[in-house]
């Protein structure tokens, strides 16, 4: 997969950007608050159409303006293919070659991005939330079809969630075919989530060991609280009726409560350093090494498992790590042969990344300027 061009339009403070990328580094620099995490952040959005920082889709639109668009054409599988995704009074709407896009699936069609930014950092200190959108996101690149089955989950929960607001008037027997769904649903992202980590867990964990720089070991791990030991072995049929069986015993709390309190949008990713929690023990700078060994992983089981790399997108990543971690992730890049884009204040932090063919952008005031291929910038 490569992104030959893009093309962005009113999208934060960037009215308008065109340029064809490197097929290795794209490295943008500029100061604090002219756009480079917004440049990203179109790219981010193009391929997931999801926001890279929480908030509102309306958040995207430059200000006075009523819709952004961003473009990209893409070189997948040998052939060539055009997305864009325009937002507008609050929806957005994703077309695949100039046409309104006819599913998720057709509009994705291959195109995967693994981003690094400062807040990923959350996964480890935040709450469960930000590690499960993190392991999902994970899946999704590995199992597109993830998506789809994540959906029918969603759909399910809410349509259970508010049967359960109406209260005990619900009938036992409406609830349960409900519950049938929602169980089915649910087992599906189980296995989805288990496989992912298994492929994933050993790797993030030798990454973790040559980053980390200490002698404890990292584990990463997925297991329903509710499920017994047998979580790693047991078929789908069994994880189904496990959960089927665990709504049932929650019912009535559940009932009193207005929501399903069990189930995977429930469930937590550990994470521990030395067989200790890491959100509890961790140091910051471990905490970090700890994320980039996770991304690493997923990147290089993308590349064994899918056969080709994704996007990767780093937002001042290099101010965030000590030069020892940032050399290391550095010269990854650059022996990994992915297409990356950089963001930075100051260029000379990244360019262990840079090449002969990177394309280095200045950013200023949301004017995005090429500035040449080399390996190092003009000043
Ligand atoms: N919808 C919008 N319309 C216009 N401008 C916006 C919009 N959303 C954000 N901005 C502006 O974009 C600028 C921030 O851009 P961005 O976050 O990309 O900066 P940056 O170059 O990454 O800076 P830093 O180095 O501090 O991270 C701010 O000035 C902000 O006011
Ligand atoms: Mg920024």
């Amino acid at each position: 997969m490569r992104l030959l061009a893009l093309q962005v339009q009113d999208f934060r403070n960037l009215p308008q950007v065109q340029l064809s990328p490197s097929p290795h580094s794209t490295i943008a620099v500029g100061q604090n608050g002219q756009g480079k995490t917004n440049l990203l952040e179109a790219l981010y959005f193009l391929a997931t159409l999801k926001p890279l920082r929480a908030g509102r889709l309306s958040e995207l639109v430059r200000w006075g303006t009523k819709s952004a668009l961003v473009t990209g054409r893409f070189l997948l599988k040998g052939a060539e293919r055009e997305i864009s995704v325009e937002v507008g009074g609050g929806t957005r709407q994703a077309f695949v070659d100039g046409k309104k896009a006819p599913s998720l699936e057709e509009y994705f069609g291959g195109v995967s991005v693994v981003a690094f930014t400062p807040d990923d950092l959350e996964v480890i200190k935040g709450g469960p939330d930000a590690r499960r959108s993190f392991l999902d996101r994970a899946v999704f690149n590995r199992f597109p079809a993830f998506l789809r089955e994540s959906r029918e989950y969603a759909r399910a929960l809410k349509n259970r969630n508010r049967l359960l607001r109406e209260g005990h008037a619900v009938e036992a027997a409406y609830l349960e075919a409900y519950d049938e769904t929602l169980a089915k649903a649910g087992a599906r992202i189980y296995a989805r989530r288990r496989a992912l980590m298994a492929e994933l867990a050993p790797r993030a964990q030798a990454t973790f060991a040559s980053i980390g720089r200490t002698v404890d070991p990292a584990t990463y791990g997925y297991h329903p609280s509710h499920l017994g030991g047998d979580f790693a072995t047991a078929d789908e049929p069994t994880l189904a009726a496990a959960l089927r069986e665990s709504l049932n015993e929650r019912l009535r709390r559940d009932l009193d409560r207005g929501f399903t309190s069990v189930g995977p949008h429930a469930d937590d990713v550990s994470v521990t350093l030395g067989g200790r929690s890491a959100r509890a023990y961790a140091s910051q700078g471990q905490q970090r090494a700890l994320v980039l060994g996770w991304k690493i992983a997923e990147i290089e089981n993308l590349e064994a498992a899918m056969g080709f790399l994704p996007l990767l997108l780093l937002d001042d990543v290099s101010s965030e790590l000590d030069p020892e971690r940032n050399a290391y992730l550095m010269s990854y890049l650059a022996k990994s042969g992915a297409q990356v884009f950089l963001t930075t204040t100051d260029g000379s932090l990244v360019r262990g990344a840079a090449a002969e063919d990177t394309l280095w952008l200045s950013v200023h005031a949301g004017e995005v300027v090429a500035r040449g291929t080399e390996a190092s910038p003009s000043p």
